[in-house]
């Protein structure tokens, strides 16, 4: 039977993101979740340890949990290296046979690449998963080439690899004693002077580093493309009501009519991330007939649809809004206007685009009963928890 140890106790530096690189979502799944998928597939596993960082263990716990999983899975602690990672793994294992050690960075290792390790490591007691090297590898010092590697007896190693299990524990042993650090696990076993052998890996089973690379993984695990909503709003201008657009209060002698504070910008704004977000229309959400939503501030009834759309999994991208009327003049505070919607978006202002046109004094808006507002966005997927 497999133990794998799934590493998750890095710091993600080279991603530059807010968190640890291996709990950032992708098809709505974090690249642990996307791991620990694709373990569950494989029959023969029959534990899974998940090395978390320190801090981190709650989070970890969440993220597990959410999944449902039918094999059991231990938490334990990393280490200051990876190499330290796997090591408190291995002392965590209760399935002493064939241990995988497997990186959450590798999310689109499918179960064949595993099986196919484990396969090979029932025969050979060190297995690593390997693809060639299509590029010309030189090695060079200060800039200048010293020799170019015959490029037929190069191989790029991916993780799960594979190994017998007292054997990786001895590989350990023997690296701490002799203070010996190497990349990946498989050179802990090479430096004991045993054989490790290749199984074919899969040129899919990208690490995921750098943010470039989240592209390729968004594209393997099918994350959904930008999604499009379209808003619409009309209030009528009547006297003793403010005129509140897109959270700002202008002077004005009418105001707009309706039951919360009728801001046409923002309730144009809520439909087009709702419609985006495949949900129904504000009202439905914030019905007219609720006591609740009397005098509503629309700035926080577009925060809790903000919220509606994280629960969905998406978070807004770019908002394009053109507000209809012929007075107020809306152009000198637009700039108040976008600072209203950034801080409670929380999106960069450079993805905003607040338009005012009048109407030509066409129609009802240009007789001046009242104020429109249209509006388009675009949604994405939520990249953090
Ligand atoms: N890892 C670990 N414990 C460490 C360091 C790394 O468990 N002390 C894990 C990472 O979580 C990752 C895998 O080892 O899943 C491969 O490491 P890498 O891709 O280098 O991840 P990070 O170290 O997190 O990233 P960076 O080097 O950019 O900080
Ligand atoms: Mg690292």
């Amino acid at each position: 039977m497999v133990s794998c140890i799934l590493l998750a106790a890095g710091s993600g530096k080279r991603m530059k993101r807010k968190q640890n690189k291996v709990y950032l979502r992708i098809a709505n799944k974090s690249l642990m979740q996307w791991c620990l998928l694709h373990m569950q597939e494989v029959k023969s596993v029959a534990e899974i340890i998940v090395v978390v960082a320190k801090g981190e263990e709650e989070k970890a716990r969440r993220e597990i949990d959410a999944l449902d999983l039918t094999v059991p899975v231990t938490i334990v602690l990393g280490g200051a290296t990876r190499q330290e990672s796997v090591s408190n793994g291995l002392d965590a294992v209760t399935v002493k046979d064939i241990v995988l050690v497997h990186d959450s960075a590798r999310p689109m290792a499918e179960a064949d690449v595993f099986e196919r390790v484990i396969e090979a490591t029932r025969e050979n007691e060190a297995v690593v998963p390997a693809i060639p090297v299509v590029d010309t590898i030189k090695v060079a010092q200060e800039g200048v080439v010293e020799q170019t590697l015959p490029r037929s007896v190069l191989w790029r190693v991916q993780t799960p690899q594979g190994f017998n299990y007292d054997l990786l524990v001895k590989a350990h042993e023997k690296a701490v004693k002799n203070i010996f650090v190497g990349t990946d696990d498989a050179s802990l076993v090479e430096y004991m002077g045993k054989p490790v052998h290749l199984v074919e890996g899969d040129t899919k089973n990208v690490k995921i580093t750098t943010p470039e690379d989240l592209v390729l993984a968004r594209h393997y695990l099918g994350a959904e493309p930008m999604r499009i909503g379209f808003g619409y709003d009309i209030h009528r201008l009547v006297t003793d009501r403010p005129c509140i657009l897109g959270g700002v209060s202008f002077e004005y002698e009418l105001g707009l009519d309706g039951h919360s504070d009728a801001d046409v910008v923002a309730h144009a704004l809520m439909d087009a991330l709702l419609g985006a977000a495949g949900l129904r229309d504000i009202g439905y959400y914030f019905p007219p007939t609720d006591p609740a939503y009397e005098g509503a501030d629309s700035m926080a009834l577009l925060a809790s649809v903000k919220n509606l759309l994280r629960e969905q999994g998406y978070e807004p991208y770019n908002v394009d809004i053109t507000v209809i009327a012929e007075m107020p003049k809306v152009n000198p505070r637009i700039d108040e206007m976008k600072e209203k919607l950034v801080s409670v978006l929380g999106i960069d202002s450079r993805n905003i685009s607040i338009k005012a046109t009048t109407n030509e004094g066409l129609g009802a808006v240009g007789r001046r009963e009242g104020i429109a507002a249209h509006a388009v966005v675009t949604i994405q997927e939520r990249e953090e928890i």
